[in-house]
């Protein structure tokens, strides 16, 4: 216990860290090709109908608020008390409704069954995956569904990358493997993955040219062929977005 409490206080001391120094600033340019998964991540949400949404990790960024219809009740937790904080002052601010609170998201304090709609970016894999899951399976209903978009861990460029830029990330975040995809199946009986962001990297030299909506748009068709010609392809995508549904009961 006294070890993941420290992983609590590493993640919450760098997030805040990261928010307060605005330090996303240094894999900024990777998002340039990033909002074909972002694009169809909130499609994925806005798709499904429910009332009660809980986005996990909402960070200072990240949340849903503004893409959200009025009528749905909104809640967003972050371990990181400058998130939470940041992000409420942005929604009041936008005239958005919703509640924020500092919460960890392996151990949430909501009743069972709270949610029709559980979502998150690039938070699991700042997680422990099979606490996370159980939490989410557990305050999640039973036709509920959670969508993540998260990055993946197995294409060796990108984990070089990595490697040479610690400073960016905390020591304890994992980009997903696909043993996790399979340890997931154990919470839920369905769970179904998008890749996003293979080809297309080889854009981001290029963010600043005039030919790069161009040459994004084409990789990016180069890339959903692979992905549907060649299906073991997708591990080395950068990016993913997987819904889960059909939460396994207890003793399931
Ligand atoms: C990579 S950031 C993503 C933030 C935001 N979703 C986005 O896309 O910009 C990961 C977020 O997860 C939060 N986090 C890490 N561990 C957490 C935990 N155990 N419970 C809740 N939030 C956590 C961090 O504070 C951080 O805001």
């Amino acid at each position: 216990m006294q070890d993941e409490n420290q992983r609590y206080e590493r993640e919450r001391t760098f997030h805040n860290w990261v928010y307060s120094e605005k330090a996303r600033a240094s894999v900024g340019k990777f998002y340039s090709i990033a909002d074909i998964c972002e694009r169809y991540y909130r499609e994925c949400i806005l798709a499904r109908s429910g009332h009660d949404v809980l986005e996990i990790g909402c960070g200072r960024w990240g949340t849903m608020a503004p893409f959200l219809d009025r009528d749905r009740c909104f809640t967003a937790i972050d371990i990181s008390d400058v998130a939470v904080q940041e992000s409420a002052e942005v929604a009041r601010a936008n005239g958005l409704v919703g509640t924020y609170l500092r919460m960890n998201a392996e151990a949430t304090t909501f009743p069972d069954n709270s949610f029709d709609l559980i979502c998150g970016s690039s938070i699991l894999h700042h997680l422990n995956l099979d606490k996370a899951c159980a939490e989410i399976r557990r305050i999640l209903r039973p036709d509920g569904c959670a969508v993540f978009i998260e990055p993946l861990g197995h294409n060796p460029l990108i984990n070089v990358f990595r490697k040479l830029t610690p400073q960016i990330r905390t020591v304890d975040e994992h980009p997903l493997l696909m043993k996790d995809m399979r340890d997931m199946r154990t919470h839920f009986g369905q769970i179904d993955v998008h890749y996003f962001c293979l080809l297309s990297l080889a854009a981001v030299p290029f963010r600043n040219w005039r030919v790069f909506p161009a040459m994004k748009n084409t990789l990016e068709r180069f890339d959903s062929s692979l992905f549907r010609m060649l299906p073991g392809s997708g591990r080395y995508a950068w990016m993913m977005v997987m819904t889960m549904s059909r939460p396994k009961g207890q003793g399931q």
